[in-house]
């Protein structure tokens, strides 16, 4: 089998080892190839020299190489419609529609779509270029702080949480005068606050049938402690779902999955892929509540790190049961098993930050930890391994008795890798006793 992954980043280095530790991966003597590339993924798959939005540029290369499937990591080649292209020409995918995919691309479409499905999730209202006066009124008749995010995409970075009325007219300037996302900002949302823990749940879906993963949890903020900008997210463990319990994992499915995907086949939407969501999880422990912060129409970014990992069952199996409408005969195992995941970003991210510093200590992580690489290339010499991106690499420790000490690895391999300017937050995992403990 020849498969094609698109996308080059940690979340698609994370998938490249997954799909070549798949049983029928090694059995049938597949092959992977992996748009661009970089230097952890080039270890397990072949780096093609097409980038991932090269929409006709992969169409010709997996025609020409008779791709069985591709797997689409990131959510721009999907929101250009690359499934629609491939599926069309006969080359199956794993990854939604174009359609499909609205259900991150807008945040507007996402938050209709929830008020008609009655998905719960923040009460908002729209607005655009023309009637963006209108939010004040509607921010104040909302307490503080209130929720301010561009319709479309921006890295996970188009959301702003404001305190005030101040801080909340500069974000909305930003977007639409100074339009700092470009068009992804002319259109915005504003919502109420949601109070709670988040966690993120992937439902792997044909659009009928869904599995769900391990939960995890992210930590999207810059600094210690969640503070400071949003960032694609600084670290991720798993499973999360010591967070939840029974009662709270069936309203995820039956208030959230479930009319999800059902409302999307209605619509003439039909999901097939991850289903990411974003949760906020509301009320005390005997009445947890869960809300929509977001849906992704892909695995996220750094939760695929340390979900991937807790499956025991074929993961390229699974990406298959997907795109060819056959997850109810599929069996998910996992693994008695916890996960960290710690990001190392450049100094400056997710601001300005440098790149094309050399990177040492790769090799000597140890053989229990992953090295995940982000942002990262191979110096024009092919000598050494270079920085590239905000966020570079993350360290994903593993241990059979809790998250802390899954964590601890993970930091202990992370410590043995130098590069100039290296930043990571030292608190990842830092809430999971606390929610746990908490009325
Ligand atoms: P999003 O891109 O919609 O996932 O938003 C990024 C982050 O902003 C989320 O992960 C939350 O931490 C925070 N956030 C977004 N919406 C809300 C909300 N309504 N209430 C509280 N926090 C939110
Ligand atoms: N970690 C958040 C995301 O992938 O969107």
């Amino acid at each position: 089998m020849k498969i094609l992954l698109v996308g080059n980043g940690g979340r698609e280095h994370s998938i490249a080892l997954k799909i070549s530790e798949s049983e029928s991966y090694i059995n049938s003597r597949s092959t992977l190839y992996c748009t661009i590339g970089n230097p952890g993924i080039d270890k397990t798959a072949i780096p093609i020299d097409l980038k991932p939005t090269d929409i006709e540029g992969l169409l010709k290369f997996a025609k020409s190489e008779k791709i069985d499937l591709a797997v689409v990591g990131p959510e721009i080649p999907l929101s250009l419609g690359i499934t629609d292209v491939f599926t069309g020409n006969g080359i199956k995918v794993f990854g939604p529609s174009k359609s499909a995919a609205e259900i991150e691309t807008s945040k507007i479409f996402a938050k209709e779509f929830m008020m008609r499905r009655g998905i719960p999730t923040a009460r908002f209202k729209s607005f655009n270029c023309a009637n963006q006066g209108e939010s004040a009124t509607f921010i104040k008749s909302l307490n503080f702080p209130v929720v301010i995010k561009a319709d479309g995409l921006a890295a996970g970075k188009g959301v702003c949480i404001a305190y005030n009325e101040s801080e909340a007219s500069e974000f909305r300037l930003e977007l639409t005068s100074q339009k700092i996302f470009g068009e992804s900002g002319s259109s915005f949302i504003v919502e109420e606050f949601l109070e709670g823990f988040e966690i993120s749940v992937f439902a792997v879906t044909d659009g009928d049938d869904y599995v769900i993963l391990p939960a995890a949890q992210d930590h999207k903020r810059i600094g210690e402690g969640d503070t400071g900008k949003n960032t694609g997210g600084m670290g991720s463990y798993a499973p999360a779902d010591g967070l939840i319990d029974t009662d709270t994992r069936e309203k995820i499915k039956k208030l959230i999955i479930e009319p999800a995907l059902r409302g999307l086949k209605e619509e003439g939407r039909k999901y097939a892929g991850c289903l990411y969501c974003g949760l906020m999880i509301s009320g005390g422990r005997n009445n947890r509540q869960p809300f929509v912060v977001e849906f992704n129409c892909r695995f996220g970014d750094p939760e695929t790190q340390s979900v991937l990992p807790l499956i025991k069952s074929d993961f390229l199996e699974l990406l298959i049961a997907a795109a060819e409408g056959n997850i109810g005969n599929y069996k998910l195992e996992t693994r008695r098993l916890f996960s960290g995941c710690v990001v190392a970003a450049s100094g400056g991210y997710p601001d300005k930050y440098d790149t094309g510093k050399v990177i040492n200590g790769l090799d000597s992580a140890g053989d229990d930890i992953l090295i995940i690489h982000s942002g990262t290339k191979y110096s024009s010499d092919k000598k050494s391994v270079l920085t590239s991106g905000g966020r570079v690499l993350s360290a994903v420790g593993f241990s059979p008795e809790s998250i802390e000490s899954a964590l601890k690895k993970a930091y202990e391999g992370l410590g043995k890798i130098r590069f100039e300017n290296k930043y990571f937050r030292k608190d990842i995992g830092y809430k999971f006793n606390k929610i746990k403990n908490d009325a």
